[in-house]
C-alpha cells in the first residue's frame, strides 16, 4: 500500500489525469491517487455509450464518497459513430482505445496534465502481448494505445493480479463486489457491428442476467466470478404467441476463476438457467433463443471478442 502510494507521488512530476472506468482496478487507483496526490490528479470517467445501465451513477457515487477530484465526460456519440460499420474484434478494440486517448488528450490539455494514469494490471498486458505471450486480444488499456500518444503513461498497479487488487480494496474498506467489466464495454459483447439499438438490447438483457445471478447466489463466495450475456450476430426462427418470430440469440457466460487468467465455465442448476432464459425471452421479446457457453479458458477466453 505505502509502496504503491509512493510510486504514484514520486512518478508524478506534474499533473495527471486518471482513467477511471469504475472497475475494481481503476477505482482502487482513484482512491490511492486521491490520498497520494489529490491536488495533482483528476479522475476521468468516460461515458462511452457502451456501459451497463447503472455504471455511470455508481462511479459518480464512488467519486463523491471518497472525495475524489473528478470529471465525467459523455463521449457516447463519438464512440458509436466511430464503431459504425466495424465488424472485426481487434479493429473495434483499437478504435475504442484510440477514442479513449483522443478524449483523454483533450481533457489533459484543458487540465494542464502531462501524465495518463491507468489501472492496468498484470493479466491485461500479458494477454496484450507483453513480453511473455503472443497478442491474444488488445486490452483497451494496453494494446489500444497509439504509439505517438502525447501523454506519459503511469501504471502503478501493473504487477498486481485481480486477487491482489481485491485484497487491497478490502483493506481500504472499498466495495469489492464489483464484477469485472471490460474497458471496451458492451462493444466486445456485441458480436459484429455495434449499433445503438443493439447496445440498448444488451443493456436490458445484462440487467436481467446480473439481477438473477445476484439473487440466486446470495452467498458471495459461491457466485460465479463473472456473469454476463453476449449478443450473437445470428437470428433464428422461433414462436411468439402463435406467430413465427425471427429473433436474436443471446449466449450466457457464467465463469469461475481466481484471477481471470484461466478458469472454467460455471455449472449452475439447470432450473436456474431455464429461469434466466425465460426472464430474458419474456422481458426482451426481440430475443427468442438463449444458449449457454460451456467452454473453459483456455481454449476460449472469458469475453467472446
Ligand atoms: P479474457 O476475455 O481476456 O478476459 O479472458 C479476462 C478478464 O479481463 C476482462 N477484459 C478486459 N478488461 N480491458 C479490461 O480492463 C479490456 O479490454 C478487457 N478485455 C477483457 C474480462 O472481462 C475478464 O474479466
Amino acid at each position: 500500500m505505502e509502496e504503491l502510494k509512493s510510486t504514484i507521488s514520486s512518478n508524478l512530476k506534474g499533473k495527471g489525469i486518471l482513467a477511471c472506468s469504475g472497475g475494481q482496478d481503476s477505482s482502487l487507483l482513484a482512491v490511492l491517487c486521491s490520498v497520494a496526490a489529490s491536488d495533482k490528479v483528476l479522475a476521468v470517467f468516460v461515458d462511452t455509450g457502451l456501459l451497463r445501465k447503472g455504471d455511470r451513477k455508481r462511479v459518480e457515487s464512488l467519486f463523491t464518497t471518497y472525495q475524489i477530484n473528478y470529471r465525467i465526460e459523455d463521449a457516447s456519440e463519438v464512440f458509436l459513430s466511430r464503431l459504425s460499420g466495424v465488424y472485426d474484434p481487434e479493429e473495434k478494440r483499437k478504435i475504442i482505445g484510440k477514442t479513449f486517448i483522443d478524449v483523454f488528450e483533450g481533457i489533459a490539455k484543458e487540465y494542464g496534465a502531462k501524465y495518463l494514469i491507468q489501472g492496468t494490471i498484470a493479466p491485461d498486458w500479458i494477454e496484450s502481448g507483453g513480453s511473455r505471450r503472443e497478442t491474444i486480444k488488445s486490452h483497451h488499456n494496453v494494446g489500444g494505445l497509439p504509439e505517438n500518444m502525447n501523454l506519459k503513461l503511469i501504471e502503478p498497479l501493473r504487477d498486481l493480479y485481480k486477487d491482489d487488487v481485491r485484497e487491497i480494496s478490502q483493506f481500504l474498506g472499498m466495495d469489492t463486489d464489483i464484477q469485472p467489466f471490460p474497458g471496451p464495454g458492451l462493444a466486445v459483447r456485441i458480436l459484429g457491428e455495434v449499433t445503438k439499438e443493439k447496445v440498448q438490447l444488451l443493456q436490458d438483457v445484462t440487467e436481467i442476467v446480473e439481477s438473477e445471478v445476484i439473487s440466486q447466489y446470495t452467498d458471495r463466495p459461491t457466485r460465479p466470478w463473472q456473469f454476463f450475456p453476449i449478443l450473437l450476430p445470428v437470428q433464428t426462427t422461433g414462436i411468439h404467441g402463435d406467430k413465427r418470430s425471427y429473433g436474436y440469440t443471446i449466449a450466457l457466460r457464467l465463469f469461475d476463476t481466481v484471477d481471470g487468467m484461466s478458469g472454467t465455465f460455471s455449472k449452475p442448476p439447470m432450473a436456474f438457467l431455464e429461469k434466466i432464459s425465460t426472464k430474458i425471452t419474456n422481458g426482451v421479446p426481440s430475443v427468442n433463443r438463449v444458449v449457454y457457453d460451456i467452454t473453459n479458458k483456455p481454449p476460449a477466453t472469458i469475453e467472446w471478442e
